[in-house]
């Protein structure tokens, strides 16, 4: 038995735009509506493995009324981000991380893995190629959406025999449209976003178009975004798109950073594990961030509506804040729960102290301004 090709960089076929659009001004960027020149596409079948990567003008894709992605939702997606600095040394960060999901995500609806590496060099030589579409300014990059969809003409609920990676680009800003200001949430009691044993875990399409109706409706009540709880004493899993972080003021003079435990319910988000690395670090001395109390500790571990409640109204809830590779991290000033809104403290630019800490070590080192090994030169 032969292996079946794997994707393989030195294919590489690319088919430049003749005539390239204009890059538009940053401040008109609505989040992911405009896209780069380019695109990078790798058809894949059961019978020929991994065919010829390409990279061809962005456009429409060709798929049969029947395949599996529009019947059955078999996709998945990956979030990175991209920066150039005034230098125009362009970055990208933790994408090793984005690779790995890739294929955790690949196997739990059988779509074909691939060498998350070569994938690498091939997003690589896209954003080379459209680099000039990264914008500069602080707060803004170029979101990368690498894609994986089963294309197998037929109903029948089956592994498919033919899948497509895609990757396009979007040059970015904010994600929410009111910019890096504080989010009011709805604590949501009547959807939930994943169940134990289900996909909430994992990085598909699918966990994404059931949260649009809970959305417009905490929007219709005044909200951004739904805090989902789970569970009979509403445990708090995430927040709308992100990852979920709650400060509080502990016995014994201790400042406790908490986040849900990765227990199959729970994205295992990029950010979400850079705030907890970099606040471990500072924790335990490897890497002191300064602005951080000394006193801190962080705990992966399971967290109520009945405990922050409780926090809010004797003062020592320190702050809540939302990570994601799109919103980066997103401070909260309120949560509509059971009919009353509790109030978060914020700073006074919106973030929190622990956060703002955080923020600006996080961000430093994603544009590449601290350098670490998060940072990979394109
Ligand atoms: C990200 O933060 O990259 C996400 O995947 C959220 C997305 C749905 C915009």
């Amino acid at each position: 038995l032969t292996a079946l090709p794997d994707i393989e960089p030195s294919r590489l076929q690319i088919r430049k735009v003749t005539s390239p659009r204009p890059v538009p001004s940053s401040s008109n960027l609505v989040f992911g509506h405009t896209f780069t020149d380019h695109m990078l596409t790798i058809p894949w079948s059961a019978v020929r493995g991994w065919d010829t990567p390409q990279i061809v003008p962005y456009g429409p894709l060709s798929l049969d009324p029947s395949c599996t992605v529009l019947h059955y939702a078999q996709t998945l997606f990956e979030g990175m981000k991209a920066y150039r600095d005034l230098n125009g040394k362009v970055t990208l960060f933790r994408p090793d991380m984005n690779m790995k999901r890739m294929q955790t995500s690949a196997k739990r609806i059988a779509l074909p893995t691939f060498n998350g590496d070569a994938l690498l060099e091939l997003i690589k030589s896209l954003v080379r190629l459209d680099k000039h579409w990264i914008p500069q300014e602080p707060g803004h990059s170029l979101y990368i959406r690498p894609t994986l969809i089963g294309t197998q003409k037929a109903l029948g609920v089956a592994p498919p025999n033919e899948a497509l990676l895609f990757v396009i680009c979007s040059p970015v800003g904010p994600y929410y449209p009111q910019g890096f200001k504080p989010v009011a949430l709805y604590g949501t009691t009547e959807y939930i976003r994943a169940a134990p044993g289900g996909t909430g875990g994992y990085k598909l399409g699918a966990n994404y178009a059931p949260g649009v109706v809970p959305q417009k409706e905490a929007g219709r009540k005044g909200y951004v975004q739904n805090l989902w709880l789970h569970g009979p004493e509403h445990h708090l899993t995430e927040v709308g798109t992100m990852n979920m972080f709650v400060v509080f003021k502990a016995e014994n003079g201790l400042v406790e950073i908490v986040t849900p435990p990765l227990d199959g319910m729970i994205l295992p988000g990029v950010t979400r594990d850079s705030v907890i690395t970099l606040a471990k670090e500072h924790i335990f001395g490897k890497h002191k961030l300064q602005g951080l109390p000394e006193n801190l500790v962080l705990n992966e571990r399971p967290v109520t509506m009945t405990e922050v409640k409780a926090a809010a109204a004797q003062g020592t809830l320190v702050e809540l804040f939302g990570t994601g590779t799109a919103a980066v991290i997103s401070p909260v000033d309120k949560i509509g729960y059971l009919g009353e809104d509790i109030v978060i403290p914020t700073g006074p630019d919106g973030m929190g102290p622990i956060s703002r800490v955080i923020w600006k070590e996080l961000v430093g080192r994603q544009t590449g301004a601290i350098p670490s090994d998060w940072s990979v030169v394109v």
